[in-house]
Order: structure tokens, then C-alpha cells, then sequence
């Protein structure tokens, strides 16, 4: 079954073609240049950008996937969360596409996209799986017993650890996005202080990113810690609570497989302790490959190929929400 996924809900055209789940070709479009300059994603600006990239990105991704239109089975697009005027652009361009060939539209949950991520070029672990989704929107963690139905175990009250590295680089002067620049100071830094813990205390399991940017800011106004200090300092502080909160999960929850997935997933840090997790407790450990940690249209095919192969794609009540939920 040949499978095309579109992904448009942020600043990156990407459209990819998958065969029985085996990744083609995905070809992006990044809109980096043009946003870069106001230090964060500018949503008129990427629907504009997402409009005169889609058709080239499409014939792109057809040519070098070597599939011709009318050879695709179904087609999928993320229909939300994201920015409104950039799902726009992909849904209606993707629909369009199904009409056209007579075939299946399939909309995709952005944060599902994020957890097949993990299984592109790959089959599924058994379940049930416990996913830590970690990206610049979301910060959760997930129980999932069957395929496509999930509960919530844990959330932040505030900023997902993204949008903190995203908050914590811009302020430090170090340029956008924030995770990676941070990750590669940090690898030269050692630790200089100690901030708060964002794991809150309680029965429920809740993260509070707003607080440990507050106090990275006041921590380098007062003090002149080497840059490099204060980003492993703060690398620490966002990313050892995610790893006390999944296994702390495993305490009460025994999941065959922990799966990490979004942008933050290609934190190695968090990589290599989430497997070193998983060992400990004799379970699966799925992460995607660094390249579809952010955001890309082959999870979104991805997803979609499965949706489709489990027959749990009937969705005609689907609409484009740019807050849609996992549940
Ligand atoms: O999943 P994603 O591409 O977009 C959303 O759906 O939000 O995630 C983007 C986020 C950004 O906040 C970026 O700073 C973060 O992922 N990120 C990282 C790393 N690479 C990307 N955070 C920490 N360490 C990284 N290596
Ligand atoms: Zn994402």
C-alpha cells in the first residue's frame, strides 16, 4: 500500500511517500530563512511560504519517490494541532489530491504523527506502551493500551519543555531553535548551579517549565557563569524530571515498550536515559532516528499507513482544529 502524508501544521512544507510502511522519499521545505530573523515561527508568514512551496515540495517528493499520483492508495494530511492557516494550506491541498484520484483522506494528529515516528521502516513493538511526547507545543506522557486510544498520565500546567530550551536560548542570545544549540553548549559545559525541579509534588504527575526559564533568566543576570555552564546546568534541570516522571510511571504501569517521540526526542541526553530506563526494567525502548525527531511528513505517513491497515481511518467528522487533542 502506497501512502502519501503531508505535514504543513508548523514552518516546514514536508510531504512524504511511504510503501507498507517503508519510507520512499520525504522531501522538506524549510521556511528557517524566513522566520529567523523575528526569533520564532511568524504564522502569516508560514502559511504564505506553505502556499508557494506545497505544489514544487509535492512533484519533489514524486519524482524522487519514483511513484506516479495515480499509484498512491490514500492520502494524509495533519489536520491540527498547529497553526491554523498552515493546516489550511496542507488539508485542502491533500483532499484535493484524494478527490482528484478517487482515494482516502486520511487526517492525522500532529502528536500521533510524533509517536509513529518511531516506528517509521519499522513494526510496532507489542503493547501496551507508555510514550513520553516531548516537543515545542507538548510535554506528556502517554498510556497506550490498543491502537489509536490514549490516556493522559501526565502534562504541564505551563511552557512544554521546547518552548523552554526555545524561551531559555532566545533569551541567552543563542538563536532559535533553542534545543539543539543548547544540547551542543552544554556538551562542553559542566554544572554551575542547581534549579528548581519542574516535576511537581503530588499524586498527579505535572510539569511546570514556566518557573525553570524564569529562573535561568535571573540565575545569568546575577551571576557570569561561562554559557556553556548555565546550558548544562538547565539541560539537566528540563530533562532528568521527564526521566524521574517515566519512571515513575513505571511503578504503576507495566507498559512492553516505552516509546519517546517529538522534536525534544533528539535530545541525547534524554535518549540515552530513557533506553538506559527501559533496560533497567526489561522493556522495548522505540525512538525515531534523530532526522524525524522534528517535525516531517513521513510520521504523518507513517501514522496514516497504520490507521489505514487497521481499518481506523473512518473520519468524516474530521475538521481542522489547531488545538486538537491526543484523546
Ligand atoms: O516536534 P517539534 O519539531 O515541533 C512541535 O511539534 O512542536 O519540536 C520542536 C522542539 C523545539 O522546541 C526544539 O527546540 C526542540 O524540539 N528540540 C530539542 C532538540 N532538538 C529539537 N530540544 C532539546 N534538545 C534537542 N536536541
Ligand atoms: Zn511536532
Amino acid at each position: 500500500m502506497i501512502v502519501l502524508g503531508v505535514e504543513t501544521s508548523c514552518d516546514d512544507t514536508s510531504i512524504a511517500v511511504v510503501s507498507d510502511n517503508k519510507l520512499l522519499n520525504c522531501t522538506t521545505a524549510s521556511q528557517f530563512a524566513a522566520h529567523c530573523t523575528y526569533g520564532g515561527v511568524v504564522p502569516e508568514i508560514a502559511s504564505r511560504e506553505h502556499l508557494q512551496q506545497i505544489s514544487d515540495v509535492y512533484c519533489s517528493a514524486l519524482e524522487k519517490s519514483g511513484v506516479n499520483p495515480s499509484d498512491i492508495d490514500c492520502f494524509s494530511a495533519t489536520c491540527g494541532p498547529g497553526l491554523m492557516g498552515s493546516l489550511l494550506v496542507g488539508v485542502q491541498f491533500t483532499r484535493g489530491l484524494s478527490l482528484r484520484y478517487c482515494r482516502p483522506f486520511i487526517p492525522v494528529n500532529h502528536l500521533e504523527g510524533h509517536i509513529f515516528s518511531a516506528f517509521i521502516n519499522n513494526t510496532p513493538p507489542p503493547l501496551p506502551w507508555l510514550i513520553l511526547l516531548v516537543s515545542g507545543g507538548h510535554t506528556m506522557l502517554i498510556r497506550c493500551d490498543s491502537f489509536f486510544s490514549y490516556q493522559v498520565l501526565g502534562n504541564t500546567i505551563d511552557d512544554s519543555v521546547g518552548e523552554c530550551f526555545d524561551k531559555v536560548a532566545r533569551f541567552l542570545g543563542m538563536g532559535y531553535p533553542g534545543g539543539p544549540l543548547i544540547e551542543k553548549s552544554a556538551y562542553s559545559g559542566s554544572d554551575c548551579v542547581r534549579f528548581p525541579d519542574v516535576l511537581l509534588s503530588g499524586s498527579e504527575i505535572r510539569f511546570s517549565y514556566s518557573g525553570l526559564k524564569t529562573a535561568v533568566l535571573n540565575y545569568s543576570r546575577k551571576n557570569s557563569a561561562p554559557l556553556e555552564n548555565i546550558c548544562f546546568s538547565f539541560q539537566r534541570a528540563a530533562i532528568m524530571p521527564l526521566v524521574k516522571a517515566v519512571r515513575e510511571s513505571l511503578k504503576i504501569f507495566s507498559p512492553a515498550a516505552l516509546i519517546l517521540a517529538g522534536g525534544v526526542s533528539a535530545n541525547s541526553l534524554l535518549r540515552e536515559l530513557c533506553a538506559e530506563t527501559a533496560q533497567e526494567h526489561g522493556i522495548r525502548f522505540c525512538v525515531p532516528e534523530k532526522q524525524w525527531s522534528m517535525d516531517n511528513a513521513a510520521m504523518i505517513a507513517a501514522a496514516a499507513f497504520f490507521r489505514q491497515t487497521k481499518n481506523c481511518c473512518g473520519r468524516d467528522d474530521f475538521r481542522i482544529d489547531p488545538a486538537l487533542k491526543i484523546i
